[in-house]
């Protein structure tokens, strides 16, 4: 099965310090699911390796051989990924505003009938918490359910280093266990959401809106 690991942070400067500190939670979400899931293929999504117009216009707004190749590229992988692993930091007690512009630019019928998980860091001592309430309702929406168990980092320049090891002082295989909790239930979701897709088609079965959300409206 093929996942897509999102880095929400598209922050180069600072103060805050240390700038870009999902690097280092994304690296080590990375890190235990090839340790844990050496059979899966896990690919970063990097919101910095995406810098969009100013204007916002969506993949779904182009003409379909128009569209950007970059976007193109980012559908198709969306498209053909098994499941989500979303990394925020927390803004201003919300979610990241990088992540939800760039997760803006698909339909939700690309990540639609497919699990997603939910991390979170921030620098101080809640984690995140308040950007993963948001978050889940987001991909909800999207159609990527989040999985039950979530995995926040507080003071996650405390916990890891810029290549995602753990600062000294710190038990790798503690976290990772704590990490697993979420991963194990993604991978589960995945794979019975995947069995279930190949035999049931559920676009075909719930059909996605084409051009209006009214059309979902009650009569
Ligand atoms: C605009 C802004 C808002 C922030 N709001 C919060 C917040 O609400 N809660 C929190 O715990 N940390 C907050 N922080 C601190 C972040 O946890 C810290 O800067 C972290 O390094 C951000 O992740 P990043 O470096 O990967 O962008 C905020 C930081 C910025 C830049």
């Amino acid at each position: 099965m093929k996942f897509l690991v999102f880095l929400g942070t598209v922050r180069e400067s600072t103060p805050p310090r240390p700038a870009r500190l999902g690097v280092r939670v994304a690296n080590a979400v990375l890190e235990c699911l090839k340790q844990r899931y050496p059979d899966h293929d896990v690919e970063l999504v990097d919101a910095l390796d995406y810098p969009l117009e100013a204007v916002f216009k969506p993949h779904f707004a182009y003409p379909k051989s128009r569209a950007p190749s970059d976007l193109n590229l980012l559908a198709e992988k969306i498209e053909n990924a098994d499941g989500y692993v979303m990394v925020s930091p927390e803004y201003n007690h919300s979610m990241s505003p990088a992540l939800a512009n760039l997760l803006n630019h698909f339909g939700s019928s690309l990540f639609s009938y497919k699990p997603s998980a939910i991390v979170t860091y921030s620098a101080g001592q809640w984690g995140g918490m308040r950007a993963a309430v948001g978050l889940r309702t987001f991909l909800s929406e999207l159609g990527c359910l989040p999985v039950s168990a979530m995995i926040h980092v507080p003071r996650a320049q405390e916990v890891f280093a810029a290549e995602g090891t753990v600062q000294a002082g710190e038990d790798q295989e503690a976290w990772f266990d704590y990490f697993g909790r979420t991963l194990n239930q993604l991978v589960w979701w995945a794979e019975a959401a995947r069995a279930h897709r190949e035999q049931v088609d559920p676009h075909k079965l719930v059909r996605d809106f084409k051009t209006d959300p009214s059309e979902r409206n009650a009569p």
